[in-house]
């Protein structure tokens, strides 16, 4: 059933009415049978407050004629007192009527005004995350996707061969399926992120997910002339996180520190990865480098969504990293490089008996 918020239900509307109804008839009594000096009729003011919240401003009008009328009534039926006192009292007791009336429908109004906004701030919030995750899935599908182009224009190659070349052929078609997949698994990922959902924690080898994010995305990086350094500590302690996730991650950042070492071509373009255990609880996953680095107070508006410094940016790939990273318990940071260029850090909960 519909029900108006703000306002009490129908039934226990009634019943308050006929309640005041019969307030208002003990205040008429009370105000006929005293001296005129005893302004009982002040009390209307009491009835109107609680109507408001009862009925309709055109009711509520009405209720409050009915009561200047039985102030009215009152003054002329009372039969003691002076004359002069009754008069004055009767009227301050109008006037606070006619008063307590406009500001409870001014109030009424306010308040209906601030409900009104609340719910289209609701709605534009809900569009607004609806947009934030439209663009989150497009940021993070890019690259699959590129992939999958890549492959695909190398797979028709394969093919236009005389005589055609089957196997490269369907090793990129392979390839093309893995993206795809990867793609969905990432789609779903993010609107699970967005909607709240917790991770899908497993305990995997960070190890491993870092070699499969580099297969995928080394050769790409080093078209563009860098250099790719990789140590990884073999005596890692498996992690408890979601590993699609933390890709994810990786690929954000290695896309970040491509990017930053795009922006100055003559540099030495050096990447280097590492992989350590930071202590007893946590492993921590490192990437250095040799890029343009960043000026020092923008450390923490980085992973600010739509916080960018690229002109075709969009600001999303850090704050993406930061929420996947905090909702499987670890914790991202970044610090500048002493040599010049930045490092990006992320550490992961390890792997325990009762952590999943
Ligand atoms: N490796 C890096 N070196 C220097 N600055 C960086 C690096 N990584 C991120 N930044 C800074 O942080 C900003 C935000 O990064 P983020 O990945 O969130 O967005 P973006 O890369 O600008 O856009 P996109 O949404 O396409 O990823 C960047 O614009 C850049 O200024
Ligand atoms: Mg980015």
């Amino acid at each position: 059933m519909k029900h108006d918020i703000g306002r009490p239900l129908r039934s226990h509307r009634v019943l308050s009415m006929a309640g005041l109804l019969a307030v208002m008839a003990v205040i008429f009594v009370a105000d006929t049978v005293t001296d005129y000096a005893v302004a009982a009729a002040g009390f209307y003011t009491a009835v109107i407050l609680v109507a408001v919240r009862l009925i309709s401003a055109r009711a509520l009008i009405i209720l409050a004629g009915l009561c200047i009328f039985l102030t009215i009534l009152s003054f002329g039926l009372t039969k003691f007192g002076s004359y002069q006192v009754g008069l004055i009292n009767s009227c301050i007791s109008i006037i606070a009527i006619a008063i307590t009336t406009y500001l409870a429908l001014k109030m009424n109004a306010a308040q209906a005004a601030a409900q009104q906004a609340q719910a289209q701030l609701l709605r534009i919030a809900r569009v607004t995350s609806l947009g934030e995750l439209t663009t989150s899935i497009a940021h993070e599908v890019n690259q699959p996707l590129a992939a999958i182009a890549t492959s695909g224009n190398a797979c028709q190659r394969w093919l236009d061969q005389q005589p055609p070349n089957l196997d490269k052929a369907r090793q990129a078609v392979e390839r093309i399926l893995g993206d795809a997949h990867r793609a969905s698994d990432i789609i779903a990922r993010v609107r699970g992120l967005t909607r709240g959902e917790l991770p899908h924690k497993s305990h995997f080898d960070l190890n491993q997910a870092v070699l499969e994010v580099l297969a995928i995305s080394r050769s790409d990086v080093e078209a563009h002339g860098i250099v790719i350094a990789v140590s990884l500590d073999e005596n890692l302690p498996l992690v408890v996180a979601d590993r699609v996730q933390i890709q994810q991650v990786i690929v954000n950042m290695m896309l970040n520190a491509s990017e930053a070492m795009a922006a100055n071509p003559d540099k030495k373009k050096e990447m280097k990865i590492l992989s350590a255990r930071r202590d007893a609880q946590t492993v921590q996953f490192t990437l250095v480098d040799s890029g343009s680095g960043f000026a020092t107070g923008t450390m923490a508006q980085m992973f600010d969504p739509f916080w960018t410094t690229k002109g075709s940016g969009i600001g999303l790939g850090l704050a993406i990293s930061r929420t996947i990273i905090e909702a499987n318990g670890g914790r991202i940071w970044a610090e500048q490089n002493p040599d010049g260029g930045a490092i990006f850090q992320f550490s992961l909960l390890s792997a325990k008996e009762n952590t999943l």
